[in-house]
């Protein structure tokens, strides 16, 4: 285990209150939070958790995390997550895990979101990372072309699209909702908040790992001590 996402999580630790629905994200650095989080569940803190995807609901399970039903819940008072890159303003790519569509209606839906890296992740700007685009398997290759279309329209550097395949190479992945998952590799993605836009207009994209303006701490894990970084949201 990164002894760097160790010290992010623990450090998240910190905002969670008893008596929050916590939203829990995807991950290794998520899960070494919720580990954590089992601990102090153990130790009598009361908190209920929507879990962002089926693998962090068995890890919060095997934990002893307790979970909630997203549809029972009235209001998420703080989400931890991790992240594949953090620029500076805490624009985010995500979905290395494929699990970006819940991750980002838990995220919107949450007062706070927090997000836990180790410092491999902070990055000048983002797209070096392929872009992980979720979208529905009807018509793909014509999604992919328009996806392609609005990266370089948005000055990407490149925008190739690669679908992404299952772990056993049998054919696409499939996510937790029933839909692909197109990587792009734009290498250089100088306007977010353009790319975001223009991805937003496209029928067959169902989200995209852009996280722009969600989240408010960004947890950056180093190997002796954790960094909280706090950007003030007008
Ligand atoms: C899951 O879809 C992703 O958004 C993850 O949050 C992201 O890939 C970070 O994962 P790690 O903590 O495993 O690096």
């Amino acid at each position: 285990m990164s002894q760097a996402k160790e010290n992010a999580a623990l450090a998240a630790l910190d905002f969670v209150e008893d008596g929050m629905v916590l939203g829990l994200g995807s991950g290794s650095t998520a899960e070494i939070f919720i580990e954590h989080l089992g601990e102090r569940v153990a130790g009598g803190l009361k908190i209920e958790c929507v879990p962002t995807s089926q693998q962090t609901a068995d890890c919060a399970r095997e934990n002893g995390v307790p979970l909630v039903d997203i549809d029972r819940v009235s209001g998420i008072q703080l989400t931890v997550d991790g992240a594949d890159e953090v620029d500076p303003m805490f624009s985010l790519i995500k979905g290395g895990g494929a699990c970006l569509l819940r991750e980002k209606i838990v995220a919107h839906a949450s007062e706070r979101m927090i997000v836990i890296v180790d410092n491999s992740k902070i990055v000048e700007k983002l797209g070096k990372f392929p872009l992980p685009v979720e979208v529905d398997p009807f018509g793909v290759a014509l999604t992919a072309e328009q996806i392609y279309a609005a990266l370089r329209a948005s000055g990407c550097e490149n925008g190739q699209t690669v679908l992404r395949q299952n772990k056993e190479g049998t054919g696409p992945l499939i996510t937790d909702g029933g839909h692909y998952i197109v990587d792009c590799k734009c290498e250089l993605i100088p306007d977010p908040a353009e790319t975001a836009h223009l991805l937003d207009r496209i029928p067959g994209v169902m989200e995209h790992g852009l996280f722009i303006d969600l989240s408010s701490v960004v947890i950056v894990g180093e190997d002796d001590h954790a960094r909280v970084m706090e950007l003030k949201r007008e």
